[in-house]
């Protein structure tokens, strides 16, 4: 018997990298999944990567009529959710001096205004047992040359679960962070130029104590964990799947 048996899972961003692992490994492990992400033709590949077991609904997670749309399908399908992983996330490279202002906005709007809205939009569908994991960094309480907007918002998302967790008490649903350090990700090779890809994966590895960077299936079980009831006594945590490289 798979360890998300009859539970409701909502995975935002289920159509690459650390979602779509997530996503996978959450459906092997008897759940029920929505996924989401703005692109269509990269949700319908994951849905059939993925299998039965998962419901696709297109959508931006800084739309808040997206966000209504996602949260009404998964109500008239499965009434409930059990685990809402708000992953969706970007960011680009750019160093002081030379942010501009879409780019700011940009980031936050997915990131901070697209995680706030996820959740409070997802509440009225969950009941105690719940378990909402939001998507931190590693970058979030390190500095990281040319990547200050995108580590502030992973900053604001850190302060998020500390401070549900407050506003959730009684409720018996937990809110934590899954941190990330560099994971091999299309987002994380789409920092790179065009054919320095490699480079920058390698400059990461150079700096990470179990020297390699992470597979998102790795990143996944670390989901699994705060998803599941086996970490029902945490809330407001950070929990790092990062080789060590924010630890030392
Ligand atoms: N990979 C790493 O090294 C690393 C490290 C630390 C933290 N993280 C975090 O982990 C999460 C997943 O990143 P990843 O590396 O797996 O990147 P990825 O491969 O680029 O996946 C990002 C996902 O988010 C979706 N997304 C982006 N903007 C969205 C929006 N406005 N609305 C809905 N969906 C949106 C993308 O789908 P569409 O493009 O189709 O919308 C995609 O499914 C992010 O929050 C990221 O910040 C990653």
């Amino acid at each position: 018997m798979g360890r998300l048996e009859g539970k409701v899972a909502v995975i935002t961003g289920g159509n690459s990298g650390i979602g779509l692992a997530t996503a996978k490994r959450f459906v092997a492990e008897g759940a029920e999944i929505f996924i989401t992400g703005r692109r269509q033709e990269e949700l319908d590949r994951a849905v059939e990567a993925i299998g039965p077991g998962v419901t696709a609904v297109q959508g931006d997670v800084s739309h808040l009529d997206d966000l209504e749309r996602l949260f009404e399908t998964v109500r008239a399908k499965s009434g409930r959710i059990d685990i809402l992983f708000a992953n969706a996330g970007l960011g680009n490279l750019a160093s002081l001096g030379a942010i501009d202002e879409a780019s700011f906005d940009l980031t936050f709007d997915v990131n901070v205004k697209g995680t706030l809205f996820t959740v409070q939009k997802a509440l009225p569908l969950m009941q105690a047992g719940g378990s909402i994991i939001l998507t931190g960094s590693t970058t979030g309480s390190t500095g990281t040359p040319a990547f200050s907007v995108y580590s502030a918002t992973k900053a604001a998302i850190r302060n998020f679960a500390r401070s549900w967790a407050l506003d959730l008490k009684g409720t018996g649903i937990r809110v934590n962070v899954l941190s990330p350090g560099a994971t091999e990700t299309p987002g994380l090779k789409g920092l790179a130029n065009v054919g320095e890809e490699d480079a920058l994966l390698e400059g990461f590895a150079s700096q990470i104590p179990l020297g390699r960077i992470g597979h998102p299936e790795e990143t996944a079980a670390v989901a699994l964990f705060l998803a599941s009831d086996e970490s029902s006594f945490m809330t407001g945590s950070e929990v790092f799947a990062d080789g060590g490289a924010a630890q030392v």
